[in-house]
């Protein structure tokens, strides 16, 4: 069941003059990753072939994913008259593919599965209501503050399962952390930086990883204030099972936060060069 729709967002709202134009191929490259949804609930009713459950559950989320990549994707053609967006799709999704037809989770457990699904919603939770408090454009606002709520549902669903399956696998907390910390450096693999290229360049242009990934994050990391980061490793300690609002959560913050300033830096480092 959605929690709301995409044909319930003010679109006549849109004020093109209050773009910060940093932010547009940010919002392509989400709107494939978002709209690629399907895929990925294929792979977890694979993983999760015998428990109809979470299958029904993980249907539903997908659909909600799918969403969220059609109402950036409507939003991004708004900015950027230009862009056609299932052109970039199409491409997106010839060369990028979700490991559909596993049988197990690439995560060695269904824990671990869970415990990482919880850690993309964390990413995705804070990423969008970082983006909701920077934009001035009313429209972007609205869709990233709706799409902001369903990614803490989604965390929150996942999170419930994983508390589940952890009593029967028992899954110690070092092992727990590693899938955590796992899927947080997987952010930089292809998912996100195909997406970016797809986006953001003509049909047949070069693609290189590093500078995808150098593009998109040098933009993302400047819309973070340090309260998303702080939230975001609360529910990070929270999915591994250690509190959420403790000292070590807080130094884990504070930690991040000059990480990410660090890599910001990197990344414009690295796109100043090539350039
Ligand atoms: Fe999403
Ligand atoms: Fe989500």
């Amino acid at each position: 069941m959605k929690h709301w729709r995409v044909e319930e967002i003010s679109w006549d709202r849109f004020e093109p003059s209050n773009i910060d134009p940093t932010i547009i191929p940010l919002i392509k490259a989400a709107a494939m990753v978002e709209r690629n949804g399907l895929d990925y609930a294929r792979y977890l009713n694979g993983v999760f072939h015998d428990d109809p459950a979470f299958r029904e559950a993980a249907d539903n989320w997908a659909v909600e994913e799918v969403q969220h990549g059609e109402a950036l994707g409507r939003w991004a053609s708004l900015a950027d008259p230009d862009w056609d967006f299932e052109a970039a799709f199409k491409r997106y999704q010839a060369g990028y593919q979700v490991p559909v037809d596993a049988d197990a989770s690439v995560r060695g457990s269904r824990t671990g599965e869970l415990i990482a699904r919880c850690i993309v919603e964390t990413g995705t939770s804070s990423y969008y209501t970082a983006l909701a408090d920077a934009t001035q454009e009313p429209v972007l606002r609205e869709v990233c503050r709706q799409i902001a709520a369903d990614e803490f549902r989604h965390f929150k669903l996942f999170y419930d399962h994983m508390r589940r399956y952890l009593k029967r696998e028992r899954i110690g907390i070092l092992r727990r952390f590693r899938i955590a910390a796992g899927r947080v450096t997987e952010s930089e693999d292809d998912e996100l930086a195909y997406a970016f290229y797809c986006g953001n360049t003509a049909n047949g242009a070069e693609y290189s990883h590093r500078r995808c990934i150098a593009g998109y994050f040098s933009g993302a990391m400047g819309f973070y204030q340090f309260r998303h980061i702080e939230r975001g490793m609360g529910m990070i300690f929270k999915s591994i099972g250690l509190p959420p609002r403790g000292k070590l959560s807080a130094l884990s913050a504070r930690l991040a936060w000059i990480l990410i300033k660090r890599r910001k830096q990197r990344f414009e480092r690295q796109l100043a060069l090539r350039a």
